[in-house]
C-alpha cells in the first residue's frame, strides 16, 4: 500500500481507503448498501489494517448515525492507528436548524458525531455538500475554531463545484484560516466529470481527491452486463436512481474494455477499474466500498501493480464522453489551456 500527501497537508492517507456506507443498513436505502454489524466491521477493518489501509470514511448521514457508532465500536483500542473521515452538512432532523454549514449545526453535528464514534478528535472533517445559504466566512470560521481547538485535524468538502471550492479557499487564505486540502468526490471509469474543472482546480490548488463510489455506484463489478439480469444481491435493484446517473449502453462500453483487459491481465473488473483511478492526477486516496470480506479483499488487491500505459489509453478511449460547455471549447486552444490528461480518441 502507498501512502499519499492529502493535498496541500503533511497528512498522509493510503492510497485505498474504506467506505462505511454499508454499515448498519439503518433505513431501506443504507439496507440495500448493507447492514455490516459491529462483529463484521472488526473483521473488515482487521484486513484493511493488515493491507496497510490507514484511513476510514463515514458521514452522520449514514445510517442516521449508525455508520459512526459500528465504526467507532468496531475501532475500539485500536484509534491511535488509524485516521477517521466523516462529514455533515445534509439533514439529520425536522428542525430548521438540523441541516446545513451553519455554525449552529456544524457545531451540534461535530459534537454528536465525536460521540458516536467515541473519540475526542476527527482527523477529516468533511463538509458533505455546499450550502449556499450560510456565508462561506461562517462556515469557514467555525471549521478553523475546530481545528484549533483540536477536535478537527483537517477540513475537507464533498461535491462542490469549482468555484464553491475556490471561493472557500480564497476566504481561508484571506484570514488566514485553516483550508480544504481535500475533496470528496464522485469520479469513476462512468464518471469522469471530476476532470474537466475540479481536476484541474485540485491540481492548481494543491487540493488532494478522495474519491467515493470508485466502482460507479457499484456498477464495474463484473456483475452488471450487456443482456445479463441485476444479480440477486446488488444496492442497484433499490437506489439505482439515487445515485450517479449513468446511461446502461456507456456502463456495457466500458465494462467491455474492462473484460477485455482481465483477459490480458488476470485482474478482476473492479479491480482494473480502481486500479485505473489510482494512476490518474490529483487521487490521493480511492474510498472502496465492500458488502462483505471477500468484496473487500479483492478490491485490496487493486494495488501493488500497475496497467500499462496502453491499457490506460484503452480504458480512457473508451469511457471518453464530449464534455459540456465551456470545457469542450477550451479543447480548441491545449496550447494554452493543456489538459491533466490529454483527451483519448473516443473508441
Ligand atoms: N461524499 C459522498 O457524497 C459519498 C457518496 C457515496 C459514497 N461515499 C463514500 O464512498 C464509499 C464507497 O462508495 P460506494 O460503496 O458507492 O463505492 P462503489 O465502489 O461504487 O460500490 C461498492 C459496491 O460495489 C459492490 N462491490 C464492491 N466490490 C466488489 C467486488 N470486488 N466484487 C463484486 N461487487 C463488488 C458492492 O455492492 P453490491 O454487493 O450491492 O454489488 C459494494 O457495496 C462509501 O462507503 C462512502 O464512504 C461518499
Amino acid at each position: 500500500m502507498e501512502y499519499r500527501q492529502l493535498g496541500h497537508s503533511g497528512l498522509m492517507v493510503s492510497e485505498l481507503s474504506f467506505g462505511t456506507g454499508t454499515f448498519g443498513g439503518g433505513s431501506e436505502f443504507f439496507r440495500a448498501w448493507g447492514n455490516t454489524s459491529v462483529e463484521e466491521a472488526k473483521r473488515l477493518i482487521d484486513i484493511c489494517l493488515e493491507a496497510g489501509l490507514n484511513l476510514f470514511d463515514t458521514a452522520d448521514i449514514y445510517s442516521h448515525g449508525l455508520s459512526e457508532e459500528i465504526l467507532g465500536k468496531a475501532l475500539e483500542g485500536k484509534r491511535q492507528s488509524v485516521l477517521i473521515s466523516t462529514k455533515t452538512t445534509f439533514r439529520l432532523g425536522k428542525g430548521p436548524n438540523d441541516v446545513g454549514s451553519s455554525r449552529h449545526h456544524i457545531l451540534r453535528a461535530c459534537e454528536a458525531s465525536l460521540r458516536r464514534l467515541g473519540t475526542d478528535y476527527i482527523d477529516i472533517y468533511h463538509m458533505h455538500c455546499f450550502d449556499a445559504l450560510t456565508p462561506v466566512e461562517e462556515t469557514l470560521a467555525t471549521l478553523d475554531t475546530l481545528v484549533r481547538s483540536g477536535k478537527v485535524r483537517y477540513i475537507a468538502c464533498s461535491n462542490f463545484s469549482g468555484w464553491h471550492l475556490m471561493k472557500s479557499l480564497a476566504i481561508s487564505e484571506r484570514y488566514g484560516w485553516a483550508r480544504y486540502v481535500g475533496h470528496q468526490v464522485y469520479y469513476s471509469l462512468v464518471g469522469r466529470d471530476y476532470e474537466w474543472e475540479l481536476m484541474p482546480l485540485g491540481l492548481d490548488q494543491r487540493v488532494g481527491a478522495l474519491v467515493w463510489s470508485p466502482l460507479g455506484w457499484g456498477r464495474l463489478t463484473g456483475k452488471i452486463r450487456r443482456g445479463q439480469p441485476l444479480p440477486e444481491q446488488s444496492r442497484l435493484h433499490k437506489t439505482a436512481d439515487l445515485g450517479p446517473p449513468v446511461a446502461p449502453e456507456y456502463v456495457y462500453k466500458v465494462v467491455d474494455a474492462l473484460d477485455a483487459i482481465a483477459q490480458e491481465t488476470g485482474k478482476s473488473v473492479p479491480q482494473i477499474a480502481l486500479n485505473w483511478l489510482l494512476r490518474r492526477p490529483t487521487v490521493s486516496s480511492v474510498i472502496i466500498g465492500a458488502r462483505n470480506e471477500e468484496q473487500l479483499r479483492q478490491n485490496l488487491a487493486a494495488v501493488g501493480w500497475k496497467l500499462t500505459p496502453e491499457q490506460m489509453t484503452k480504458l480512457d478511449s473508451a469511457s471518453e464522453l464530449v464534455p459540456a460547455y465551456p470545457y469542450w471549447h477550451q479543447r480548441g486552444f491545449l496550447e494554452r489551456i493543456p489538459l491533466p490528461v490529454p483527451p483519448a480518441k473516443p473508441s
